[in-house]
């Protein structure tokens, strides 16, 4: 029996992370949801975030899951306790607390900036779960709703992706007070931000790492869900809520190879 492992999206974004999952776990079958009839999440309330996340892991359990990646920060700073209880019996795993373990080990300083959604921001999540690590920790974290945007549309290498890049870091690295902390590292805190990576390299301060959540999820994952995963054949099956020739363009670019629309079947959430 070879149960895939369930893993969702607002979008296209999640795809960075079925990236890193299908390095750490090459065998395991997948079934990837992009909800991209109602991305974007990230500038939605908590409420309305927590049903949508609720309805794609529903999908995604009559689908025979062993396991749930909410490849989505918004939705696993909202909703990863409320799926944990719907579902006391299935693996599931957030991207949030990964993208925190893996900016405190990386940072020398603990001062650690953030860039998230508006709702990942304005419910703290990143500060929460890398306080929680590292009790004296600084958080600076910034809002870049225009990130996922540039990301979708594939506007992600040219001078336009840079001058945004350069409104949103200017605040978290331009303007600290004379002896204030600086960041030293950079969390990307939403799964479609490493698509932006270059653009925000170019405008970063030497000397700051950037780092994602999708190797240390993609890990936790592996190790939670090699056993049940490890029947499956490598396969993907590519669920979307709209739009089949979109996600399979722009998915593309995210998953880092060719996706076929007519591979991608449309559901209705
Ligand atoms: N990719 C999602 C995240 O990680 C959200 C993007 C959006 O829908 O706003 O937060």
């Amino acid at each position: 029996l070879n149960a895939p492992i369930g893993v969702f999206d607002s979008g296209v974004g999640g795809l960075t992370v079925l990236r890193a999952l299908r390095g750490v776990l090459p065998g395991a079958d997948f079934v990837y949801l992009g909800d991209t009839a109602r991305l974007p999440y990230g500038t939605k309330s908590v409420l309305t975030v927590t049903r949508y996340a609720e309805q794609c892991a529903a999908l995604l359990v009559a689908r025979g899951i062993c396991g749930l990646v909410v490849a989505c920060n918004t939705a696993s700073a909202a909703a990863l306790t409320a799926l944990r209880t719907a579902y006391p019996a299935l693996p599931v795993i957030g991207v949030i607390e990964p993208g925190a373990r893996a900016a405190v080990a990386c940072s020398r300083s603990q001062c650690i900036a953030v860039l998230a959604t508006e709702s990942t921001v304005r419910q703290d999540a990143y500060r929460l779960a890398i306080t929680r690590l590292s009790p004296a920790a600084q958080v600076r974290s910034r809002a870049c709703a225009l990130f996922v945007a540039l990301a979708e549309e594939g506007w992600t290498e040219d001078a336009i992706a840079q001058a945004v890049a350069r409104r949103y870091l200017d605040p978290l690295f331009g303007d600290a007070a004379p002896g204030a902390a600086v960041p030293d590292t950079l969390v990307l805190g939403c799964t479609h931000f490493p698509l932006l990576a270059e653009a925000v390299r170019a405008v970063l301060p030497d000397g700051v790492q950037i780092v994602d959540s999708a190797q240390t999820t993609a890990l936790d994952a592996a190790q939670q869900l090699r056993t049940r995963a490890a029947a499956g054949q490598g396969r993907v099956q590519w669920l979307a809520t709209d739009g089949a020739e979109r996600f399979a363009r722009v998915g593309g670019r995210f998953f880092g190879s060719a996706l076929l629309a007519a591979e991608v079947e449309i559901v209705n959430l």
